[in-house]
């Protein structure tokens, strides 16, 4: 482990504009530099970095980030890679974390476990090329099944031959020790006997993240053999099934350039779409797909295509797949191929353009996939349909983000012809029942204050005052984020001694603060929480440094190590506008926003209040209408009216009017 000490002079010593400089031609621009956006293919520059913050950010296709996460997308590395590349760019000598001896064997261990696999990987590659039997059966297997030269090299294809223990005794012929020969599984030992797990089969090498081989997938050649089609590396140090997909080092470089990932069934899947130049293709090869897998695939895309065979056992399997893919709130399309072909046999029979029309024009969204493909039972029995719409209901109810939620909710209504309003509230019942399996007795409670998420349609006025809300929430964590250490001076109103004397005045007085504090302060004064999760998390973030009485750098928060929070900070900090050049030709002086922060402050603050109310008074509203309880009618009344008045209030301070 790189120690924060590292970590931390990494980052304060990395100047954003020469690591992005590296890739990017940039010119400066003011404050600030551009260049063409290295993510997008742009003709005109939106590509912003900015020294100061130590940011970049394009405005044509939204990514950002700080030094590292630009070396981790850009060089396609971890993050740990992405810190050595940087400290070796500027001589930072790297300390790791003291090891133990345990580790420091375990790390020797592996590392062993590495070795054995590359020398495997390279006989067997030598078997396939050099000698006659692996020429005579492996290579032209691998010629009729319509593999070219270049493929077998670069996925590295080779041939295991016939023989109880030829590989394991040329390995240990040159040094290799048994030990690890039988921890990748190379080997099988049964007391003193010793042999080769794999003989007489092809060999397909499976390639980690950094383009290590970590074990083998092995195929059989002769048709109607008892023995299993494929035969696989078992388990080891260095093989977690799990967390592996295979062909994900070949394939990452154009997943992030195509925005997609073509997730197949099978190896041989893998290789004929690459060889075709689809090459944003990996398979789950040999287990069923895993939660880690997805999450290994989302490092570089947020949209999956998954491609399977269109028989039941393909279909189901694409079904669990959809689910597992909309939990990880990322984007799920479908395509089955027809009857009797795979993405392999497919891709064989068919020219480049041919595949790719194919691909691009029958890929679904999950949600039409489903329908589409139980459309006849829907349609003629009612039971189906039930059938069907809770098991759509129940994967829209997985996404975790509540915007596409409604989204998805609002088109299955309609294609399905349903209320959406039902649809609705039975997501809801399941997203309610799924969480509550997970929560304890104050989050229950909790839980069941909130309000359950709303029909998109249902009311115009709703949207609008919920995406109001949610722009100047926005604007004062902008505002936050970036002038968190700025001094203001704040009137407050302090409480009359006496209580009982009702007669005396409110009184005023003006006390220094920093931006943040008065923030944060009247956001708690006013019970206000914020929509999005990420916002509370990074007011979290604020309140813990105030309590300690620390500063606030912005720059912890940019770095921060969850990259959800060092994402929204970094976009809230990046510049939205310049300032138009008009402007400055007409003589209007536009004063910069830190030099009226008091203002500034004041205003977003009031602005933001005057929407939470206005949405408050809608969510009372609408609970008024489901209760029937007299008291309950009296107490929402009242609170209604209450908000009221402060609403008339805001707007008349703001000399603006509402509804
Ligand atoms: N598989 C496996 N063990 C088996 C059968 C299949 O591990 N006994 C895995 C392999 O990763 C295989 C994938 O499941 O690639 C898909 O299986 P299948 O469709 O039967 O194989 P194909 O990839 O179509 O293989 P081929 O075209 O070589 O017959
Ligand atoms: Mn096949």
């Amino acid at each position: 482990m790189i120690t924060q000490n590292t970590i931390d002079e990494i980052f304060n010593t990395a100047k954003i504009e020469e690591v992005v400089g590296d890739f990017v031609y940039l010119k400066k621009r003011g404050a600030n530099y551009t260049g063409l956006c290295p993510f997008h293919n742009e003709k005109t520059p939106s590509f912003v970095v900015s020294p100061a913050k130590g940011i970049f950010k394009c405005f044509g296709c939204g990514e950002s980030g700080n030094a590292v996460s630009f070396i981790m997308k850009h060089e396609q590395l971890a993050y740990p890679e992405a810190l050595k590349y940087l400290a070796q760019k500027y001589n930072i000598e790297i300390e790791e974390t003291e090891q133990t001896d345990e580790q420091k064997q375990q790390q020797s261990k592996r590392e062993s476990l590495y070795l054995v696999s590359q020398f495997a990987n390279q006989w067997f590659q030598e078997q396939l090329h050099n000698t006659d039997e692996g020429k005579a059966i492996g290579l032209s297997y691998f010629k009729e099944r319509g593999f070219t030269d270049e493929t077998i090299e670069t996925f590295q294809l080779g041939y295991s031959p016939s023989g109880k223990d030829k590989l394991t005794k040329a390995a240990l012929e040159k040094g290799y020790q048994l030990e690890y020969l039988t921890e990748t599984g190379l080997t099988i030992q049964k007391g003193d006997y010793t042999f080769d797990r794999f003989h007489d089969r092809v060999m397909f090498p499976i390639h980690n993240l950094s383009g290590r081989v970590v074990g083998f997938g092995g195929r059989v050649l002769k048709k109607n053999e008892k023995t299993a089609k494929y035969l696989n590396s078992p388990e080891s140090d260095i093989y977690h099934k799990s967390k592996i997909v295979y062909g994900i080092y070949f394939a990452k470089k154009s997943i992030t350039q195509k925005d997609n990932c073509y997730l197949v069934e099978g190896y041989t899947d893998v290789i004929s779409l690459y060889q075709k130049g689809i090459q944003n293709v990996v398979s789950s090869s040999g287990t069923s797909l895993t939660e880690d897998q997805i999450r290994l695939i989302k490092r570089y895309t947020q949209n999956i295509t998954i491609l399977y065979d269109g028989d039941p056992a393909g279909i189901k399997a694409s079904f669990r797949g959809i689910d597992m893919i909309l939990a990880e709130d990322m984007n799920v399309k479908v395509l089955l191929f027809p009857e009797g072909d795979d993405p392999d046999s497919f891709a064989q029979k068919h020219s480049t353009e041919e595949l790719e029309e194919f691909l691009t024009s029958n890929a679904t969204d999950f949600l039409q996939f489903k329908i589409k493909i139980q459309k006849e039972e829907i349609n003629n029995d009612p039971i189906k349909k039930v059938e069907v719409l809770n098991d759509i209901a129940n994967s829209i109810s997985l996404i975790p983000d509540a915007i596409k939620r409604s989204v998805y909710t609002k088109e299955c209504a309609s294609l399905l012809d349903i209320s959406e309003q039902a649809l609705i509230s039975e997501i809801n019942k399941k997203i309610r029942k799924k969480l509550s399996g997970k929560l304890n007795k104050q989050e229950k409670e909790d839980l069941n204050k909130l309000e359950p998420h709303t029909s998109l349609s249902a009311n115009k006025t709703t949207e609008k005052v919920i995406s109001r809300r949610n722009f100047w929430e926005e604007e004062i964590m902008r505002l936050l984020c970036n002038y968190a250490n700025e001094p203001v001076t704040v009137e407050i109103e302090i409480e009359p001694e006496n209580e009982d004397d009702s007669t005396s005045e409110v009184q005023k007085q003006t006390v220094k603060a920093s931006a943040a504090e008065w923030i944060l302060k009247e956001l708690h004064d006013d019970n206000i929480n914020l929509n999005s999760p990420v916002f509370n998390e990074i007011i979290d973030f604020f309140k813990e440094k105030i309590i300690n009485g620390d500063s606030f750098s912005t720059q912890a928060l940019i770095h921060h190590p969850n990259e959800e929070i060092s994402k929204t900070v970094i976009n809230l900090l990046a510049e939205k506008h310049e300032l138009s050049e008009n402007w400055k030709k007409h003589n209007i002086i536009v004063l910069p926003e830190k030099e009226v922060l008091n203002q500034s402050i004041l205003q977003t603050l009031k602005f933001f209040k005057l929407e939470f109310v206005a949405e408050e008074i809608r969510q009372m509203q609408a609970r008024l209408k489901e209760t029937n309880e007299p008291q309950e009618v009296i107490n929402i009344l009242n609170q209604i009216k209450n908000y009221t008045e402060i609403k008339k209030r805001l707007a008349k301070e703001l000399g603006v009017t509402v509804m």
